[in-house]
């Protein structure tokens, strides 16, 4: 798979160590430079993730986990149809400071790489938009992310499709689907950032424990 120049000041497929990751994006965040960008670009990740799910998900009351929420696109979109719990974590200070006020009931400074300080079965549901990327987020990552979620609980990603393979996350997502970890509900190939010629799988997964 081609790589291919998606990123600000270097292509986003060069990164290869978290401190990279996260001054690359704490830079982003300068002058809102990356919410910029996704406008600029229309990056539509966080708007296909939540008209997917919402298909699934009803109930507006529930505490939804969001993976590497960055600036808060996530939840942008899932208030607009009237979901207003969300539990914000990502790796880069820089754009947590710019999620809008009163957005997200809490927001943590998380490296997703490492197990998560939280407690099985916390949240009803968990996004993770824009996250499976190129020098990001691995495929183990997504064990933590069913142990927080509860059972029947909704699981909804996306992963670059540059590193679907190379990273593993097609092995890792079979091996969840034969151990019976969770049910495929959606997969398949999104726009994301069609503009850029770079496309991402769409994956939403009901949790079986
Ligand atoms: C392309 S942005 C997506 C942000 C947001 N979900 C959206 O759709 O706009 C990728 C995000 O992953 C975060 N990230 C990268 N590596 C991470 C890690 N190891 N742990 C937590 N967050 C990470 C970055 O800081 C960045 O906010």
């Amino acid at each position: 798979m081609a790589q291919k120049d998606v990123g600000n000041k270097v292509p986003i497929y060069k990164l290869k160590k978290t401190d990279e990751v996260m001054k690359y994006y704490d830079e982003w965040g300068e002058d809102n430079k990356y919410d910029q960008d996704m406008v600029d670009w229309n990056y539509t990740g966080p708007k296909e993730t939540s008209e997917i799910f919402v298909k699934y998900q009803t109930d507006k009351e529930i505490k939804i986990y969001d993976a590497g929420c960055g600036t808060g696109l996530v939840g942008v979109e899932l208030k607009k149809y009237g979901f207003s719990n969300f539990h914000g974590a990502d790796l880069s200070q820089k754009l947590l400071d710019l999620v809008p006020e009163d957005l997200y009931q809490k927001l943590d400074k998380v490296d997703l790489n490492k197990e998560i300080n939280e407690k099985d079965n916390s949240f009803d549901a968990l996004m993770c938009v824009g996250t499976f990327t190129f020098g990001h987020v691995k495929p183990p990552a997504l064990d933590e992310f069913i142990r927080i979620t509860k059972n029947k609980g909704l699981i909804c990603f996306t992963i670059n499709e540059g590193i679907h393979e190379e990273y593993g996350f097609d092995k890792k997502i079979d091996q969840l689907n034969k151990e019976n970890k969770w049910k495929e509900l959606e997969f398949f190939k999104s726009n994301y950032i069609a503009s850029k010629d770079v496309n991402a799988w769409l994956g939403l997964y009901e949790v079986n424990k």
